[in-house]
């Protein structure tokens, strides 16, 4: 075995995290912690990961679950297309394969939401195959490792990585090896700062040895991300709000929210007209100047501010996506961070 992954699984097994998924027999539990970790850090994923196997114990649990309750249970997590597309691949699973994820790498692959690097997870964490696993943090390792100059997000970096990472793959230790980097990339090789006085790796890593460990790995420039202004309205009657489904498609698709328009200048001004238009909804802005809050919070493409104002109903045309929710309800319905945020402020 080389020299780096004897090193790397002795660290590992004496400093690895202990973690609920790790060693559970349970295939299931494994694919539910690589779904919620695929933009999560292992600490906001812990107590979700607690609750969703309690929630939905077995793959046939959530495959009979409403997308509301998933999408519930997945509420504070983030990229809600996670929580949609393991539904329905924990239906396909069901149905199609009897419960059991498959072992074809390519059947694997073909279900919602398991990318090649869940496959790669996956195959070696649950099947014990010879298989790598790449996601942000494992590219971070091997270009600083390897000292790879290419842009890791480039379509010659992603295949000059996935190279090396199959290359240093020790035979039937896969599962242990990529967690091992995965622990390497949380606790040691950090993105900034990395500790490497404390790596086990440290004498192998070329970056290090070259001194440019900081400035790997290379990414592309990112693009500046654009901020927009909304304006939401708060609408009561008797003990209920008015509240409007996303879309389907698209971000926070089929979760609930405040009615909204995106505005340009001023926002209480721009309100009624906007949600007339947007929404058949006849509104009057009460207090133009005290708005109930102004609420930020930062996507990945774009930030956004939305001033939230208390408004009394003129007349509503009631489409389908717009219903009255009692107050004491709104904890069940799936919304994001800014909407949930507003429904906690009008509930005090
Ligand atoms: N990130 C993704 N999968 C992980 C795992 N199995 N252990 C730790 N961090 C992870």
């Amino acid at each position: 075995m080389r020299r780096i992954s004897s090193r790397l699984l002795n660290w590992y097994r004496q400093n690895g995290r202990i973690l609920p998924w790790r060693g559970h027999a349970d295939p299931y539990a494994v694919w539910v912690s690589e779904i919620m970790l695929q933009q999560t850090r292992v600490e906001t994923v812990l107590p979700y990961f607690e609750k969703w196997m309690r929630q939905f114990p077995t793959v046939q649990a959530l495959a009979n679950a409403s997308e509301q309750e998933v999408l519930n249970a997945w509420e504070g997590l983030g990229y809600y297309s996670r929580a949609r597309n393991f539904h329905k691949a924990a239906k396909i699973v069901a149905e199609k394969y009897n419960g059991a994820l498959p072992r074809d790498l390519d059947e694997l692959g073909k279900l919602p939401g398991i990318g090649r690097y869940t496959v790669g997870a996956l195959a070696s964490i649950v099947f014990g195959m010879d298989e790598p696993a790449l996601d942000g943090n494992l590219k971070r390792v091997y270009a600083r490792l390897f000292d790879v100059r290419e842009t890791v997000d480039s379509s010659e970096g992603e295949r000059i990585l996935w190279r090396l990472a199959r290359e240093n793959l020790p035979k039937g230790e896969a599962a242990d090896f990529n967690q091992a980097l995965m622990d390497l990339g949380a606790l040691i090789c950090l993105p900034r700062n990395p500790r490497c006085l404390l790596c086990p790796v440290m004498e192998e890593c070329k970056a290090r040895k070259n001194g440019t460990q900081e400035i790997r790995p290379v990414k592309k420039a990112k693009s500046e991300t654009p901020s927009y202004v909304h304006a939401a309205a708060v609408v009561m009657k008797r003990g209920r709000v008015l509240l409007a489904r996303r879309p389907s498609k698209g971000l926070l698709a089929g979760m609930w929210e405040f009615p909204n328009v995106r505005v340009d200048g001023d926002p209480a001004g721009a309100l009624t007209k906007a949600m007339k238009t947007a929404y058949n909804l006849r509104l009057r802005v009460k207090r133009e100047t005290d708005p109930i809050g102004m609420f930020r919070h930062a996507y990945t493409h774009f930030k956004v501010t939305v001033h939230v104002f208390d408004c009394e109903l003129i007349s509503a045309v009631m489409g389908e996506d717009l219903t009255w929710i009692p107050l004491k309800d709104l904890d069940e319905y799936p919304m994001g961070r800014v909407d949930r945020q507003i429904a906690e402020t009008i509930r005090q």
